[in-house]
């Protein structure tokens, strides 16, 4: 066979292959998020991921650890991220787990194995087809507070209960949260009725 005959033979194939695999996919969950992919899914995915960020597998945090810098890590992280990833990088929050793919628990070796450079590289670019945003704007300050996150994912397997308690305090809240708050607080007081429990987005930070 000439050689263009087998490259043509190759393309078509994986395209083949691809459209199959495609098709396979959405006949088995159509486009819900609702089910979890599948682990050839998910490690095809994964695959595809480490090789988009090859080339920034062997950047070094330019950054030195430090107490502070955990401390400024463990802010912006309570702010922006805990939203999805939960103040203990668990995962275990109403968003995390209902994104397709879901929010992995970043205590684990999955995440922990992952270099400084990769880590970097996921939390200023961000992740295409998940829910994962990028959040660098490219600027020397962004940049720098990507690395401290680096540090702070680094320390998430060793959080304190303490650490875990100033999150929470600077968990964005909304008006509905900020009132049930307040309400408690009064009634903690003594001075209004039970607070009413409840409600769909009441335990949305699960931990
Ligand atoms: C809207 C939800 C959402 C928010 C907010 C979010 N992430 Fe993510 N993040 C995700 C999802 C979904 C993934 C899984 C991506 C994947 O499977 O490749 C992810 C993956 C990651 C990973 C890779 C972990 C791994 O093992 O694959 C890192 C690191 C990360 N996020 C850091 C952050 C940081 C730091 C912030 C805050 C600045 C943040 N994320 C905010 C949804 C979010």
């Amino acid at each position: 066979m000439r050689a263009w005959a087998i490259i043509a033979t190759v393309v078509a194939a994986g395209t083949l292959a691809a459209g199959g695999t495609l098709a396979a996919m959405l006949l088995r969950g159509g486009i819900s998020a609702r089910s979890e992919p599948s682990s050839f899914e998910a490690s095809l995915a994964f695959k595809a991921r480490q090789v988009a960020l090859r080339g920034s597998r062997d950047k070094r945090n330019p950054v030195a650890p430090a107490p502070e810098v955990v401390s400024a890590g463990l802010s912006h992280f309570a702010d922006h991220c805990a939203s999805c990833h939960a103040n203990d990088g668990s995962g275990q929050t109403e968003m995390g787990q209902h994104l397709y793919p879901r929010v992995p628990d970043m205590r684990l070796a999955r995440t922990q194995e992952l270099t400084d450079g990769e880590l970097f590289a996921i939390i200023e670019d961000g992740v295409r087809f998940t829910g994962m945003p990028a959040w660098g704007d490219k600027s020397e300050q962004s940049q720098l507070k990507s690395w401290n996150l680096v540090h702070f994912i680094r320390h998430l397997p060793h959080l304190t209960p303490e650490e875990r308690l100033r999150m929470e305090a600077l968990n964005p809240k909304g008006p509905e949260e900020r009132q049930e708050e307040q309400d408690e607080e009064s009634f903690l007081k003594g001075q209004n009725p039970a607070p009413a429990k409840g409600g769909h987005h009441r335990d949305r930070r699960t931990r």
